[in-house]
C-alpha cells in the first residue's frame, strides 16, 4: 500500500485503502522512491502529491508533489547541501524514477514539483478499462464484514424526508463498499418496533377489532390516522390509558393475542415502507429493535459485571468521558429505551454478526447518541480503544430537509410530508415534460414510465446526494427537476445523447473496444481522458470520508467536460478520427453508467 496521505478535511477517521489504478498512488509511489533517494535520512517523510489546480489561468501539469517545502523546515539547520526549498524541488524532479507514465516534470515557485503525464499512457490506461471493466478501478476496503444501519423508519409512524435522506445516503454508502470488494455488505433496517406505543395500539386495535379475523392492511387504512386516533383515547380516557399500560406488560411477556396484534400493526407499516423502498430500488434486511430484546438482560448484565452501570436519580447510567450527561440503560421505572436497544444491538453486531465496521446513517440530532454508545463500548474494552482501529464504529450524520420557508420540511397542512406522495410527484412531472418532447411521440407506454421513473426519482436522490450530507438543504421540485443545472435529469440526458451518439455512429462499439485505439492529440481529448482517469482517485476519497457528494461533483464535472469541451470541439461521427472518438464516448459512458449505480440512480439511454 503506497504511503499517501489523505489532504482533505477527514469528517471520519481515515481508513487505509488498497488503490491500485488511482493516478495519484501511482505516482505517489514514484515519488515515494525519489524522496528516498532525496532525503535517505528522513525516514518519515510521506509524499504529498496532489491533481494540480489551475491558478491564475494557467495549469503547471497534471500533478503535482508538495514536499519541498516541509522537508526544507525539517532540514534547514542540518548539514544536507540544500540551500531552500526549490534546490529539494530539483533534486526530487532529478531523482524522480523514469516512467511511462510520465512525460515531463519541472519545478516551480517555492519547490512544487510539476508532473505532466503521458497522453499515451493515459490514452491506454483509458483503453484498459474498457477491455477489463470498471471494477478493475474499484479499490480494496481491509475489511470483509460492513453493516449500514440505514432508514430505519419507526413502526406506525410515518416515513418523513429525515429517513429518506438516510435511505438514500445510506443505499450509496453500501453500493460504494460493494464496489469497493467488501464481501459481505449487510444493509440492515433498525426499524422501531417496540416501546409503549404498542400498548396504545394495540388497546386500541382490540377496541376496533374485537374479532382478530377481521385485522388487514385494508381495514387498518392509514396508519397514521390510526396512530392519531388511538393517541387521542389514550389522552382522554383513563380507562382506555389503563388497557393500553396493562398492553405493554402482556405484549411484553410474550402473550399470544397481543404478539399477534403487534405484528399485524407492523406489517401494515412494513407494507408502507416497501413501497417506499421499492420506488427507490433500495434492498434492505429488516432486524427491528424487537429483535433484541432477548439480549438487553444479558448486555445489561456483562455491562454492570465491568462496572459500567451506575445509579443516577433512579435509573441506571452509564458515563462516558467528555460528555456531561450519562447514557441511560434503564429508565426510572424500570422501562428500556431507545440506548438500551442500540446497547444490545451493537453488542450483537459484535460478536454474534462479527461484524467489522458498523456504519449508522441518522440526522445529525442523533450525533451524541451515538458518540455516547461507541465511548460505552470503548469503556467496557468491546471497542478497541484506537477509533481507526476495527472493528470500528462511524455514525454518519446528515444535515435537514428544508421547505422553501427555511424551516423543517412540511407539507401545508403542517404535517410531515409524506414520501410516497414526493416521489409521485417527481414522476408526474417528468412525465408531463417527456410528453412535451417531440421525441418521446414514438415512445411505448411502458418506455414513458420507467423513463419518467427514472429520471423522477433520479433527480429527489441526486439533489440530496450532491450536497455536503452534513448541511441541510432545501427541498424543490423546480430546481432538481431543472435539465440544465447540476441536476440528475441534466446528467441523464448527457449520458442517454452520448448513447445515442454511439448508435447514430452505426458502428459496432464491441468491435472498437477490442480492436480500436484511443489517441488523445486534441488537447480536449486529453482531458476528457485525464478526467476519467480520475475516477479512482474521487472514489477513493467518497469512500474515505463517506461522503457521496465528491463523487456527484465528479459526475457532474464529467458531463461537463464531455459536453462542453470534449463535443463542442471535437467531432466524433465522420471524423477521422471516429474510432478513438468513439471509444472514448463509450468510456464516457461507461464511468457514468458506474456513478449512476453507486448513487442509485438508474440510467437512461435515449431521450
Ligand atoms: N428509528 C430511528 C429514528 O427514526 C433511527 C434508528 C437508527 N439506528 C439505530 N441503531 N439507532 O430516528
Amino acid at each position: 500500500q503506497s504511503p499517501v496521505t489523505n489532504t482533505q478535511s477527514t469528517f471520519t477517521p481515515a481508513i487505509e485503502i488498497d488503490n491500485p489504478a488511482s493516478v495519484k498512488r501511482q505516482l505517489a509511489q514514484l515519488f515515494d522512491i525519489s524522496l528516498r533517494a532525496t532525503v535517505p535520512d528522513e525516514t518519515d517523510v510521506v509524499p504529498l502529491v496532489d491533481a494540480c489546480t489551475v491558478k491564475g489561468g494557467v495549469k503547471f501539469g497534471d500533478y503535482q508533489c508538495n514536499n519541498a517545502m516541509g522537508i526544507w523546515s525539517k532540514i534547514k539547520g542540518k548539514q544536507t547541501g540544500f540551500r531552500g526549498p526549490p534546490a529539494i524541488g530539483q533534486a526530487i524532479a532529478n531523482n524522480l524514477p523514469a516512467s511511462e507514465m510520465i512525460d515531463s516534470c519541472s519545478v516551480a515557485g517555492p519547490g512544487f514539483v510539476n508532473v505532466v503525464l503521458s497522453k499515451k499512457w493515459i490514452a491506454q490506461s483509458v483503453q484498459r478499462m474498457l477491455v477489463d471493466g470498471i471494477d478493475a478501478w474499484a479499490p480494496q476496503l481491509p475489511v470483509k464484514r460492513v453493516l449500514v444501519d440505514f432508514s430505519s423508519p419507526n413502526i406506525a409512524k410515518e416515513m418523513h424526508v429525515g429517513h429518506l435522506r438516510s435511505t438514500i445516503i445510506g443505499d450509496t454508502l453500501a453500493r460504494m463498499f460493494e464496489f469497493s470488494h467488501v464481501e459481505c455488505v449487510i444493509r440492515r433496517n433498525h426499524v422501531g418496533d417496540w416501546g409503549t406505543q404498542f400498548g396504545m395500539l394495540i388497546a386500541y386495535l382490540f377496541e376496533n377489532f374485537p374479532n382478530p379475523e377481521d385485522v388487514s392492511v385494508a381495514a387498518i387504512g392509514d396508519l397514521q390516522a390510526f396512530y392519531k386516533a388511538s393517541k387521542v383515547r389514550f389522552d382522554s380516557d383513563p380507562e382506555f390509558k389503563l388497557r393500553a399500560q396493562q398492553a405493554v406488560v402482556q405484549l411484553q411477556s410474550g402473550e399470544t393475542a397481543y404478539r399477534k396484534a403487534w405484528k399485524q400493526i407492523c406489517d401494515v407499516s412494513r407494507a408502507e415502507f416497501d413501497k417506499v423502498y421499492q420506488r427507490l430500488g433500495v434492498q434492505l434486511e429488516e432486524m427491528g429493535e424487537s429483535f433484541y430484546n432477548p439480549y438487553i438482560p444479558g448486555v445489561l448484565d456483562k455491562l454492570g459485571n465491568l462496572g459500567l452501570i451506575e445509579e443516577s436519580d433512579g435509573a441506571r447510567v452509564i458515563f462516558v468521558e467528555g460528555v456531561n450527561i450519562p447514557l441511560i440503560a434503564v429508565k426510572r421505572d424500570g422501562g428500556y429505551n431507545y440506548s438500551t436497544t442500540d446497547l444490545a444491538s451493537l453488542w450483537y453486531r459484535l460478536n454474534e454478526e462479527k461484524l467489522e465496521w458498523i456504519v449508522y446513517v441518522t440526522d445529525i440530532g442523533q450525533q451524541q447518541h451515538f458518540d455516547m454508545l461507541f465511548k460505552a463500548f470503548r469503556r467496557a474494552g468491546w471497542l478497541p480503544r484506537d477509533e481507526n482501529a476495527f472493528p470500528k464504529c462511524t455514525h454518519i450524520g446528515f444535515g435537514l430537509v428544508l421547505g422553501e420557508d427555511g424551516k423543517r420540511f412540511r407539507s401545508r397542512s403542517s404535517e410531515v410530508v409524506r414520501l410516497v406522495d414526493l416521489l409521485d410527484e417527481a414522476k408526474r412531472r417528468c412525465k408531463t415534460s417527456i410528453l412535451e418532447r417531440d421525441a418521446a411521440k414514438d415512445w411505448s407506454e411502458e418506455e414513458i414510465e420507467k423513463t419518467s421513473e427514472a429520471i423522477g426519482y433520479g433527480a429527489v436522490k441526486y439533489a440530496d446526494l450532491k450536497i455536503n450530507r452534513l448541511t441541510n438543504y432545501t427541498f424543490n421540485f423546480d430546481q432538481m427537476l431543472n435539465d440544465k443545472g447540476n441536476t440528475a435529469v441534466y446528467l441523464l440526458y448527457a449520458h442517454a445523447r452520448i448513447c445515442s451518439i454511439i448508435r447514430k455512429s452505426g458502428r459496432d462499439i464491441e468491435e472498437i473496444r477490442r480492436n480500436g485505439k484511443i489517441v488523445l492529440d486534441h488537447e480536449e481529448e486529453r482531458a476528457l481522458g485525464l478526467h476519467l482517469l480520475q475516477f479512482p482517485e474521487v472514489f477513493e476519497e467518497a469512500c474515505t470520508n463517506l461522503l457521496p457528494n465528491v463523487l456527484c461533483e465528479y459526475l457532474y464535472n464529467l458531463a461537463e467536460i464531455f459536453t462542453k469541451k470534449f463535443y463542442a470541439n471535437c467531432q466524433v461521427v465522420g471524423s477521422p478520427e471516429e474510432t478513438s472518438r468513439l471509444l472514448l464516448c463509450e468510456a464516457t459512458a461507461t464511468v457514468m453508467r458506474q456513478c449512476f449505480y453507486l448513487l442509485g440512480i438508474e440510467p437512461v439511454y435515449k431521450i
